[in-house]
Formats: structure tokens, sequence, C-alpha cells
């Protein structure tokens, strides 16, 4: 990592610390991963040689970062997917004083929608942050656009288990996927689509 990322990165953990801590309203507040997240979903970037990578949930984009820098290292992208014209103001700010801008499509819309306009099989990674009570709706649409063999990372599993507890019961139940509740951070649900055609002949 640049000390140029890594200054940015401590900046964005610093202002989203006293933010957060200062309002309670949900639509001012960053809801940013953990460091020890971010570090996770780059590992995970880096070990799967993740290159299209899709970001449900922008924030400020504090998590972007995580993802692009790690994507770029590999020759990849990262899409990233915002609706409120405030976050997009601010994640905006932050990617241009990152060096990551050339590998971030930032896109504002409603996340179901750009599921449902997404192409089969077309992200290798996607990752799942944003408003928890959408997502078994958007299921559908996540599966089709994972690849086999792609992986789904969902943020709060461990820190709002009731309100995840739908949408994991339903990607648990999906006999394509095999899943992992990992206790790092606010607690990563893990979804990785089998490759049928290769289970079938092992
Ligand atoms: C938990 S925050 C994302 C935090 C970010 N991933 C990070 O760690 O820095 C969730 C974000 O999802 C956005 N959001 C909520 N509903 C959305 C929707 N239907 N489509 C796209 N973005 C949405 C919110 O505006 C909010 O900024």
């Amino acid at each position: 990592m640049t000390e140029l990322l890594d200054t940015l990165l401590t900046e964005l953990e610093q202002f989203g610390k006293a933010n957060d801590g200062a309002t309670t309203e949900r639509p001012r507040r960053m809801l940013n991963i953990t460091r020890d997240t971010g570090e996770f979903l780059a590992v995970l970037i880096r070990a799967t040689l993740a290159r299209r990578v899709l970001e449900i949930g922008t924030s400020n984009g504090y998590s972007t970062l995580w993802l692009a820098s790690a994507a770029r290292a590999i020759g990849g992208a990262v899409t990233t997917v915002e609706l409120s014209d405030y976050k997009i103001g601010l994640a905006k700010a932050t990617f241009g004083r990152s060096g990551l801008g050339a590998c971030i499509s930032l896109v504002q819309d409603d996340a179901g929608r750009v599921l449902r306009r997404s192409a089969d099989s077309v992200y290798d990674l996607v990752f799942l942050d944003s408003e928890r009570p959408e997502y078994p709706g958007w299921w559908p649409d996540l599966r089709r656009a994972l690849r086999p063999g792609g992986l789904m990372v969902v943020d709060n599993a461990t820190s709002h288990p009731a309100e995840m507890a739908p949408f994991v019961a339903l990607v648990s139940a999906d006999v394509e996927f095999v899943t992992s509740l990992v206790p790092v951070g606010n607690g990563e649900f893990l979804a990785v689509k089998t490759d049928q055609g290769w289970s079938d002949r092992t």
C-alpha cells in the first residue's frame, strides 16, 4: 500500500468515527467497514484473482479504496453503486484524492436496478454492504451476476444477525452455494458459487 493511500484511509477512519459518533441520522452516517475487514477483502481479492469486483453501498468510498487497491494490483477494477447524492459527492472527493480513480467506476443508481441490468456471470466478487432488508429481493440477480466460482461477501453478519437472518437462510439453502460466517470486523458472510461442471468431474 502506498503512503498516500494509507494516510487517506487513516483520515477516513478518523472522520467516520467522529461523524458517526455525532449523528444518529442514518443517511448522514458513513457506516464504514472496519480496517481488518478491508484487509480481509484485499486478501480475498488477491487470493482469488477477482478482477471484476462489484460493491453495493459506497458511502464515502472507504471500503472501495480497499477493494480497488487490491483489484488494481492484479489488473482488475471495481464498480461501486451508491444512491445518495450526499454520499456520491463524498465518494467522488475520496476517489479524486486516492490515485485509484482509473480503476473505480462510481455508479449513482438504485442497486436493485443495477443488479437487474447486470449480465450473467459478470462479476468475480460482489461486496454487499447496503440496506439489509433489500438483500433477499436482490438475491436472484446477485446469484445470476456472479460467475461460477465467484464469491459474495456480505458485511454486518454478526453485528446485525436478526436483520441478516432471512438472507443468510436463503443463500445457505441454495444448493449452488457454499457458505461460511467469518468473525472479522462486523462479521462477514461468505458465499461461493460452485461450478457444477467442475464438481461433477471430481
Ligand atoms: C453501510 S453504508 C456503505 C459503507 C461502505 N461500504 C464503507 O464501508 O465505506 C451503505 C450505503 O448504501 C447506500 N444505499 C442504501 N440503499 C441503496 C440502494 N438501494 N442502492 C444503492 N445504494 C444504497 C447508502 O446510501 C449507504 O451509503
